[in-house]
C-alpha cells in the first residue's frame, strides 16, 4: 500500500494507471476510520482494479463553531486499517496543497442542499461538493463509493457529477450500524456511555416510522410527530430536525406518494447524529 500527500503526484498516478487500463475505485473518507469505512472499503474493491482511499479532514465543510479543530484523527490507525482491507493508494493531503494560498474556487449544488442539515449547516455542502470535485480531479476514479447514512451528500453528489457531467459512477452502500442499532459514525466518539441510550432513540425512531409506514400510514406529520415523541421521551436530546422528503429533490413531502425518505438529526450530547431510511427498503435493527 502506497501512501501519496502531493496532489500533483497523485494525479500523475491516477493518470498512469488508467493508461495501463486498469480502473480506479475511490472511497473519499475524513479518517478515523470505522466498519462503516472498511464496508465501503470493501465494496469499492469488487468494483475496480485499484483501491484508492483519501484521508482528509476538509476544512471548508465545517461552519464557525464547529468541530473541525476537534474532529478525530488517528492516521497510523487508519494507514493500518486500509492496508488490512487491501487498499492500494491512500491519498493523504495537507490543507496547504489541497487549497493553497490564493485559492478562491467553490461548487455550489443549489436546491437539493437547502433542506435538512442544509438548513443548520449553511456552508457545509459547498465544502462538500467542493472537495468532492478536487479530490475526483486529482484520484480520476472510475467510481466513487459513499455511505447512505449521508444520504443528503450522496444526493448531492449524484446531482453534482450529472449537473457537471463528470464522466463515472456514483455507488451508494448500505449504512453500517454498530451491534445496538446505531448508525456508524467518526463522532460517535464523542458519545459518552450514559447517553448511548438517548442516542439510540434515532435509529429506533426510524423503526417506529416504518412499522406506520408498513400499517399503511401515509400522513408525513403523523409519521412526523410520532418519531419525534419518541426521540423528545428520551433526556438529553435536542432533535434539529426529524423531517420526510422526496428520495430524489429532498423537498418536504405531505403524503407519501411518490419513493421518499425520513431523515433526522439530533444532537445528543457533544454530537449531532443523523439518521435516516428510504421507506419501502429494508431497515435491520436489533
Ligand atoms: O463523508 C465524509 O466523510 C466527507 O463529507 C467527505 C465525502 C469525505 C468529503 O470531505
Amino acid at each position: 500500500m502506497d501512501i501519496i500527500r502531493n496532489c500533483r503526484e497523485m494525479q500523475l498516478r491516477a493518470e498512469s494507471i488508467r493508461q495501463e487500463g486498469r480502473r480506479i475505485a475511490f472511497v473519499p473518507t475524513m479518517g478515523y476510520l470505522h466498519e462503516g469505512h472498511l464496508n465501503l472499503m470493501r465494496e469499492a474493491k469488487k468494483l475496480a482494479d485499484e483501491l484508492v482511499v483519501s484521508i482528509f479532514v476538509n476544512p471548508t465543510q465545517f461552519g464557525p463553531g464547529e468541530d473541525y479543530e476537534k474532529y478525530p484523527r488517528d492516521f497510523e490507525r487508519d494507514e493500518a486499517l486500509a492496508k488490512q482491507e487491501g487498499v492500494d493508494i491512500i491519498f493523504y493531503p495537507s490543507v496547504d496543497d489541497m487549497y493553497p494560498p490564493g485559492y478562491q474556487t467553490y461548487v455550489t449544488v443549489e436546491e437539493v442542499t437547502r433542506n435538512l442539515c442544509g438548513m443548520s449547516r449553511p456552508v457545509h455542502f459547498r465544502g462538500v461538493a467542493t472537495v468532492c470535485t478536487k479530490l475526483f480531479n486529482i484520484v480520476k476514479p472510475h467510481t466513487a463509493v459513499f455511505g447512505k447514512k449521508d444520504y443528503q451528500q450522496l444526493v448531492t453528489i449524484r446531482r453534482m457529477t450529472a449537473d457537471l457531467n463528470m464522466d463515472m459512477e456514483i455507488v451508494g452502500v448500505d449504512i453500517t450500524r454498530e451491534s445496538d442499532g446505531i448508525a456508524m459514525s467518526s463522532r460517535n466518539a464523542y458519545l459518552k456511555q450514559e447517553e448511548r441510550e438517548a442516542a439510540l432513540s434515532l435509529s429506533r425512531g426510524l423503526k417506529i416510522a416504518k412499522k406506520l409506514y408498513d400499517d399503511g400510514e401515509r400522513g408525513a406529520s403523523v409519521i412526523i410527530r410520532a418519531v419525534r415523541e419518541y426521540i423528545e421521551s428520551h433526556e438529553g436530546t435536542d432533535i434539529d430536525y426529524v423531517k420526510i422528503c422526496d428520495a430524489e429533490t429532498l423537498e418536504d413531502v405531505e403524503t407519501l406518494e411518490r419513493e421518499s425518505v425520513i431523515a433526522l438529526a439530533v444532537r445528543v450530547g457533544l454530537p449531532r447524529l443523523i439518521d435516516n431510511h428510504v421507506f419501502g427498503e429494508p431497515l435491520i435493527i436489533p
